[in-house]
């Protein structure tokens, strides 16, 4: 029987999925791999590192999966998106690779909105403008303080397709993730030759960009033993972690947006057309579905906001849950239910660290407003949830503004597992909200995308339709939503108010470092 294999580098691990072609998964195991931040702001992996974690994790869920190796009749990859590998001629890695969360090259994005001619003249070419974490500003930083790095700089990669050219020889990427290094003609989906020109970067540098279900080269002998496999099998072009999840939660029509509260919060809506926003308040990119593209809002401390009232104010729970043997975010979430809808006029700021859309702010900071003699620890924990949800809502808003209306809101993450939440989500979004049965994210995507490539559906959405369905639906109370629409008028109005002093305690908080 056929059997696929999704592979997806993360930024703790490598999970590696395997699965038939009716979406029954086998089995998924994971391998961690290490970062270093040699300053503060800067975050490093060494591809190499990226290698094992990808061989010990395939060879682990091939084991666990109870089939035979020949039996694997296609991989797909997914990676965390932005990242930088700078390779020389010869394809040796020439430093350890610049994350997607490095925050290095503040000058360089400035640099690269005045080459282009401006903020609104970049948008106009990659649909984005430039946030440090994108690859482009990387590479501008290496040419100004690695200026040896970057006289042998000859082929420039995302993370996973490093592990391409390990997987296959071949040096290629996909539009998804080529979208994501600023570096792409988003709307006629190739290489952006004229901004290429004004950031004086070598065209010769960067890899084919092929289509996501696209195969890009067969197994290695070299490679299959390494991982257990016969060689020749097919490696499709597979997707940025964003636009894999979105496959691999059938986000790939009109009409449905995801809602992934992770660590980030993520709001993923497929595009018909590239509508890019004038001010960049969403990313826009190519879609991992041909001929579609799909606008995302992301939160930078979603789950990451909670997971900081849990280290810090909840230690009742997290040691009443260590007792009873369950997860701490339950009863966080019990705490957070007791106190009434709207937390009685607090609201909580989840820019614990800066935030990236609506709001593309570094300087911006969490905070709760409105405390008053009256308000318990329960009123803090549902302003956290609240405050993030109006975090997410912020960024549905934007993407509704552009023109995508969506009739359901499908639900992945932290945020799915948890009822108190799911309502929360349906009473402030104002839509019905949807629960799935895959729930692997972005290695399952890059197993579907596996499948397209090598024909077992026709294309990206069949392979969605064949494998993917809906258990569980959830409407707003229109009365909660009432309230919550009031709150998130007002939750809107205070990033405004504060925005400058954001800049002031960032200040203060540096001197207060240096001294
Ligand atoms: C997407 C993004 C993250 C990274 C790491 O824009 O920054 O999703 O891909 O997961």
């Amino acid at each position: 029987m056929s059997a696929y294999l999704g592979i997806d580098l993360g930024t703790s691990g490598t999970k590696s999925l395997v699965c038939r072609g009716d979406g029954t998964i086998l089995a998924t195991a994971t391998a961690e791999h290490p970062s270093s931040h040699p300053h503060p702001g800067w975050s490093e992996q060494q591809p190499e590192e990226w290698w094992r974690s990808a061989v010990s994790s395939v060879q682990a869920a091939l084991a666990q999966a109870g089939i035979r190796a020949d039996e694997i009749r296609g991989i797909g990859l997914s990676g965390q998106m932005h990242g930088s590998v700078f390779l020389d001629g010869a394809h040796h890695v020439l430093r350890p690779a610049l994350l997607w969360n490095d925050q290095r090259t503040a000058a360089e994005c400035t640099e690269i909105e005045s080459r282009a001619g401006g903020r609104a003249a970049l948008i106009q070419m990659v649909s984005n403008p430039a946030f440090t974490g994108f690859t482009a500003p990387k590479v501008l930083w290496i040419r100004r303080h690695e200026p040896r790095v970057y006289e042998r700089l000859r082929h420039l990669l995302l993370p996973k397709d490093f592990l391409r050219l390990r997987l296959t020889g071949e040096l290629a990427t996909d539009v998804s993730d080529a979208s994501g290094t600023l570096l792409l003609d988003v709307t006629h989906r190739r290489w952006c030759a004229p901004l290429l020109a004004k950031l004086d970067l070598d065209r010769a540098w960067l890899p084919v960009c092929v289509e996501s279900d696209e195969v890009t080269g067969q197994l290695t002998p070299a490679a299959g033993r390494e991982l257990g496999l016969p060689p020749g099998i097919p490696v499709v072009g597979g997707a940025g972690d964003q636009a894999a999840s979105a496959v691999g939660n059938g986000i790939v029509r009109h009409g449905i947006i995801s809602a992934t509260l992770g660590t980030s919060g993520v709001i993923f809506a497929h595009a018909d057309q590239p509508q890019t926003h004038p001010d960049g308040r969403v990313h826009t990119m190519c879609h991992a579905v041909r001929g579609a593209w799909h606008m995302m809002g992301v939160v930078l401390a979603a789950g990451g906001s909670l997971q900081w009232f849990r280290n810090h104010l909840a230690a009742a729970e997290v040691a009443q849950a260590k007792d009873r043997g369950i997860d701490p975010y339950e009863l966080i979430a019990e705490l957070a239910a007791s106190a009434p809808p709207g937390s009685e006029g607090l609201f909580f700021l989840p820019y614990l660290t800066g935030e990236r859309h609506p709001h593309s702010d570094p300087h911006a900071a969490g905070g709760f407003i409105g405390l008053t003699v009256r308000h318990t620890r329960a009123h803090l924990a549902r302003a956290v949830f609240e405050g993030i949800t109006f975090a997410m809502n912020d960024c549905l808003e934007v993407i509704r503004e552009l023109g995508v209306q969506a009739t359901e809101i499908r639900l992945s993450g932290g945020g799915a597992r948890s009822p108190f939440w799911r309502q929360l989500q349906a009473d402030v979004y104002g839509q019905k909200v949807t629960q799935i049965n895959a729930q692997e994210g972005p290695a399952f995507g890059a197993a579907l995308l596996a499948m397209v490539g090598t024909g077992a559906y026709g294309n990206v959405p069949e392979a969605c339709a064949g494998t993917i369905r809906t258990i569980a639906e959830l409407g707003p109370n229109p009365s909660r939503h009432a309230l919550m629409s009031r709150w998130q008028r007002q939750y809107q109005r205070l990033y405004p108010a504060l925005q400058r002093e954001f800049l002031f305690l960032a200040e203060l908080r540096r001197d207060t470092a240096a001294s």
